[in-house]
C-alpha cells in the first residue's frame, strides 16, 4: 500500500466563521483583559486552543439524538440511554449525571474527604486539586519522576510512582487517605497516558491497604488508544475492550463528558459503592438536580450517550491522536521545546526551556501564551506557576513543577490548515523568544486564580 495521510474521518456539515482581529485590536483586548487570556472575547481569537473541553463539534448522530431528548423531570428515557452507555463502558453499577466533571468531584469529595486527609493522584487537574483543598485536604501529586521532565521520552509518562504511593500511604496512614485517584490521560502532566500495568500496580496497593481507587476518566478513550499503540499485548484489542479493562481496575470514576464524551456539556460520577452513591445523590439533589438528570437537559444526556460510543471508534482515535502529534512534530522539528511525546489532546510548549531569562516568579508560560495571542490570535492556556504556584510565608511563591503553555485541540473542530497556521505562529514567536518579557500579578482570587487574575508586564 502506498503511504496515505491519516485524514479527518468526517466531512463538515455545518460551519462557523472565524476572523483574525487586527494587531491593534489584539493589543487593546490584551490590555482590557489584564493579559489574562480567559478575559478575551471569543471573537477576538482566531484559533481557540484554550481548552478541548466542551469545544468539540458534535456529530449529526448526536444532533439527531438531541431531537429525541426526553425532558421529563424524573425517569427520563434519555437518562436510561445515558446510564446504559456509561454502564456498558465502565461496568460501574451506580451512575450519577452531573453538569460537568467538577460537579462530580465536588459531590464525591464532599461525601468522602475530610479535613487533614491526603488524596494521592498522578497529577490532580486544577479543579480536582481545588475541590480536594476546599475540603481542607491535601491533593498530592505522585507522577513518576520522568512525568515532570518535558524531554524524557517515555511511552507512559502519566504513570503513578508506585514507591511514592506506598511511602505516602505509610507516612499519612490509611485512615487519612479516603481514596487514590489516577487521571487518564494526565492532563496537567502533558496529556500523557497511564499504562494498564501501572493501573494494576496501583490497584494492588489499594487492595493491600483497603483503599478505593477512583479514575479521573475525562480522556479515557485517548488513554485507551495509547495503550493499544504502546503497551505490549494490546495491539489487537479494541479501544472499548481496553477502556473496560481500565475501568474494571478501579472502584469508580469522575468524568467530564466535555472531553471524551464528545459533548458540549455534562459529566458523571460512577461508582460501585451503593452507600456512597446514595449520599452523593442526596447532595446532587441539593445542588445539581434530581438523580435522573443531574443538572443536564434530557438532550444533553442523549448527546453524551452517543458521544461515549463514537469516541471509541478506531478511525476517530487514530485521527485524533495523530493530529495532535502532527502539530507537535511541526513545532519540535523547528526547534521549539515541547513536552514529548505529544499528549493526546494537546501540545504543551515548554516555556521554562524556551524563556530561560524569565524566572518562574515572572510567569514564563503566561508570557508565552500572551505572545502567541499577540502574534497570531491563537489562544492557549498557561499550565505553570500561575495555575499551580503556591504562596510562601515570606511573600514569595513556590513554583510549579513545569512552566507549560497548553495548546489543546478541540475534537473534530479544526482542519489541518488551521493547525499549520498555529505551528507557524508558534515558530514565529519562538524565533524572537529572547525579546519576550515577564509578568507580575496585580489582582488574584484566593483559589483557581488563573481564571481571573490580572497581570502587568514587568
Ligand atoms: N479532570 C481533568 C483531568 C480535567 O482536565 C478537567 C477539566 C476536569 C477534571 C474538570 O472537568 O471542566 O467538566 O468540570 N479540564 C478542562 C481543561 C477544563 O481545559 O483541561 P469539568
Amino acid at each position: 500500500m502506498p503511504h496515505r495521510s491519516i485524514i479527518e474521518p468526517f466531512r463538515i456539515k455545518s460551519v462557523q466563521s472565524i476572523d483574525l482581529p487586527t494587531v491593534e485590536e489584539r493589543e487593546k483586548a490584551l490590555r482590557r483583559a489584564g493579559y489574562n487570556l480567559f478575559g478575551l472575547h471569543a471573537d477576538e481569537v482566531i484559533i481557540d486552543l484554550l481548552t478541548d473541553s466542551g469545544t468539540g463539534a458534535m456529530s449529526a448522530k448526536q444532533w439527531a439524538g438531541m431531537m429525541i431528548g426526553d425532558e421529563s423531570y424524573a425517569g427520563a428515557r434519555s437518562f436510561y440511554r445515558f446510564e446504559k452507555a456509561v454502564k456498558e463502558i465502565t461496568g460501574y453499577t451506580e451512575v450519577i449525571p452531573t453538569h460537568q466533571g467538577r460537579a462530580a468531584e465536588r459531590i464525591l469529595f464532599a461525601n468522602s474527604v475530610s479535613e487533614g486527609d491526603v488524596v494521592p493522584s498522578n497529577t490532580h487537574f486544577d479543579t480536582t486539586r481545588a475541590n480536594v483543598e476546599y475540603q481542607g485536604a491535601e491533593a498530592r501529586d505522585l507522577v513518576i519522576a520522568e512525568g515532570t521532565d518535558p524531554s524524557a521520552l517515555l511511552p507512559f509518562k502519566g504513570n503513578v510512582d508506585i514507591a511514592a504511593l506506598r511511602a505516602t500511604i505509610e507516612e499519612v496512614g490509611v485512615d487519612r487517605i479516603p481514596m487514590v485517584m489516577v487521571t487518564v490521560t494526565n492532563n496537567s502532566g502533558g496529556g500523557q497516558p497511564v499504562s494498564l500495568a501501572n493501573l494494576r500496580e496501583v490497584r494492588r496497593i489499594c487492595n493491600e491497604f483497603g483503599l478505593p481507587l477512583i479514575l479521573d476518566a475525562c480522556r479515557f478513550a485517548e488513554n485507551a488508544w495509547f495503550i493499544k499503540l504502546r503497551e505490549e499485548g494490546y495491539t489487537d484489542r479494541t479501544p472499548r475492550e481496553i477502556a473496560q479493562e481500565m475501568f474494571a481496575l478501579a472502584d469508580g470514576c469522575t468524568m467530564s463528558a466535555k472531553k471524551d464524551g464528545l459533548a458540549n456539556i455534562g459529566g458523571f460520577l460512577a461508582l460501585n459503592d451503593g452507600e456512597l452513591a446514595a449520599k452523593c445523590r442526596n447532595l446532587l439533589i441539593l445542588t445539581e438536580g434530581f438523580p435522573t438528570y443531574g443538572g443536564l437537559a434530557g438532550y444533553d444526556l442523549e448527546a453524551i450517550a452517543v458521544g461515549l460510543n463514537e469516541v471509541l471508534d478506531e478511525n476517530y482515535l487514530r485521527y485524533r491522536i495523530r493530529s495532535t502529534e502532527y502539530l507537535a512534530e511541526k513545532v519540535y522539528d523547528a526547534g521549539v521545546p515541547i513536552v514529548r511525546p505529544a499528549g493526546g489532546h494537546a501540545v504543551y510548549l515548554d516555556a521554562k526551556t524556551l524563556l530561560p531569562h524569565i524566572p518562574p516568579g515572572q510567569y514564563p508560560a503566561q508570557a508565552l501564551a500572551v505572545e502567541l495571542y499577540r502574534n497570531g490570535g491563537v489562544r492557549g492556556v498557561e499550565i505553570g506557576s500561575v495555575m499551580f504556584g503556591r504562596p510562601l510565608p515570606d511573600g514569595s511563591e513556590s513554583p510549579a513543577a513545569m512552566e507549560l503553555v497548553r495548546l489543546a485541540i478541540p475534537r473534530r473542530t479544526y482542519t489541518q490548515s488551521h493547525i499549520d497556521f498555529v505551528a507557524e505562529v508558534v515558530i514565529d514567536v519562538a524565533m524572537d523568544a529572547g525579546e519576550i518579557g515577564g509578568y507580575r500579578i496585580v489582582e488574584q482570587a484566593p483559589w483557581l486564580r488563573h481564571f481571573t487574575a490580572r497581570f502587568e508586564p514587568t
